[in-house]
Parts: structure tokens; sequence; C-alpha cells
């Protein structure tokens, strides 16, 4: 008889459920070149990287990790192609709308980080939508990041710690990592633990600068559309053979 574990279900036997990450980020990278690969346009490389990130939600979900964020626009996407960035605002838009009865009875809580107000406003109602009706799930915490950077997000930070304190509600000295955390998008997680990125790239880009501080990095050549539950199982492996430090001998 097969064992169970070969379709990857359940957790492989040769993970540690005691030493999993909580939280998991990913720079989803390579659907370009995923596309280009097979000879077809761009936008294939971005419809076939949703489904796999569907996949690697419910994988999460199957194997008990509880955070999942992932990179899906930077700041800096906007200087892609009109056509490309539109198709992407309106995948997204359909995905925030076609896959929300499933989030709903996954018990997905969806979130969405990043700069949402140069959105479009059909965009940002799906957002609106999509995350209230999933505020009270208590599975997966869901991360997306649209129109998001990690400086920006600092900034912003910074901007509403200083009208505070301009405010007299707050002083200089009480400012400290936990205050400037809080005031970040993702306050409500813990920082994560581990991040993924695909298609070989060795950088950060912008993502999560803060939150990143102790995150172990894992990167991959598979392009994002292939990273399916064998790679995943594979990043995992290699995080649990890390030691983690966090800064101490
Ligand atoms: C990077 O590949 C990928 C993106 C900029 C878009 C990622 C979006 C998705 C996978 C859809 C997710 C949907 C939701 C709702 C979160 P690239 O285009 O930079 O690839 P390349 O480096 O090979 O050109």
């Amino acid at each position: 008889m097969t064992p169970k574990t070969t379709s990857l279900i359940e957790l492989p036997t040769d993970l540690d459920c005691t030493q999993l990450p909580q939280h998991v980020a990913v720079i989803m990278d390579g659907n370009g070149r995923w596309a280009k690969q097979r000879g077809f346009p761009r936008m294939m490389g971005h419809k076939r990287g949703a489904q796999t990130l569907k996949d690697l939600l419910r994988c999460c979900k199957d194997w008990g990790i509880s955070a999942l964020t992932v990179y899906a626009f930077s700041t800096e996407n906007w200087g892609r192609s009109m056509e490309e960035v539109d198709f992407l605002m309106t995948l997204f838009e359909n995905l925030f709308q076609v896959e929300l009865a499933e989030m709903v009875s996954e018990q997905v809580k969806l979130e969405v980080v990043g700069n949402l107000v140069n959105l479009t406003p059909s965009l940002y109602n799906a957002i609106d939508r999509a995350k209230n009706a999933t505020q009270h799930n208590q599975g997966v915490r869901f991360t997306v990041a649209i129109n998001y950077g990690g400086r920006q997000e600092i900034v912003r930070a910074c901007q509403a710690i200083a009208t505070q304190v301009q405010e007299g509600l707050i002083k200089a000295s009480d400012i400290d990592e936990n205050l400037l955390a809080q005031h970040l998008d993702t306050a409500a997680l813990p920082d994560p633990d581990l991040l993924i990125r695909t298609s070989g790239e060795m950088r950060i880009s912008n993502f999560l600068l803060w939150q990143l501080a102790y995150a172990e990095i894992y990167v991959t050549d598979t392009l994002w559309p292939d990273f399916d539950r064998r790679a995943f199982h594979h990043a995992l492996l290699n995080y649990q053979q890390r030691h983690r430090r966090f800064g101490k001998a």
C-alpha cells in the first residue's frame, strides 16, 4: 500500500511538527520566465502562479502552518507595461471575489498590506469585502502585499508615531521597537520565521524589511508556478536543519 505521506496531504514524516515555521513569507518570483520558457504570454505565468498560491495556502492549512504572507505587487511593479499591471489588478480582484466563499469555508483570515489608496475602487472594494467576511476566521492568517514597499511602510509608521508625539499623546522617549512594530501594516502578526524566494534571485526586494530581521532565508531556483508541495517540503526540511541563534552564540 502506498504510504499516505506520498501524496503530501499530511505533514511528511521527515518533518518535525514541533519545529515548523509558524509564519512563512514568500517572494513569488519567476512567473514571467515560466511563461517564456513555454512560449506563453507573461500573463499565463501569473495565472498559473495564482493557482500555485492557492495550493500553498491549502498546504499551510494541512500541515499546521498558521501564517502565510506573500508579495503579490511591489511599489516598483507599477513600472511594468500597462497591459501587465491591468492584468494583475484584474486577477487580484477576481481572486478575492471568486475565492472568497472557499476562504470563508476554509477559515482563512485574509489581510492585505501595502498602500491601498492607489488601487482602483473596485479592487479596493473587493479587498474590503473579503477582509470583512474573513476577519473572525480562526484558520491560516493569509496576508497579501499589494502596492507594498518595506521602506514606505516604515516611513508611514514613523509619520503616524510623529503625529502622536506632535499631539502630545506620547513622548519621543516612548518610541521603541515594540511601538514601531505596532504601527506597521503587519502589527497583528508575529515576524516571519522563514522567507522563501523562488527563481533564484538573492534579494529581499523591499519586502518586510523590518519584519524579516531574524527570518531564515531560503532561495530556490524553482520558478514560482512550479513551487508545489514537494518544493515546499524541501524548503521546510532545509529550514529545520538550521540552528536559529537570533544573534546569540
Ligand atoms: C513575479 O514574477 C510575480 C508577480 C509580480 C505577481 C505575483 C502574483 C500572483 C502569483 C497572483 C497572486 C494572486 C493573489 C490574489 C495574491 P515575475 O513576473 O517578476 O516573473 P519574472 O521575474 O520571471 O519576470
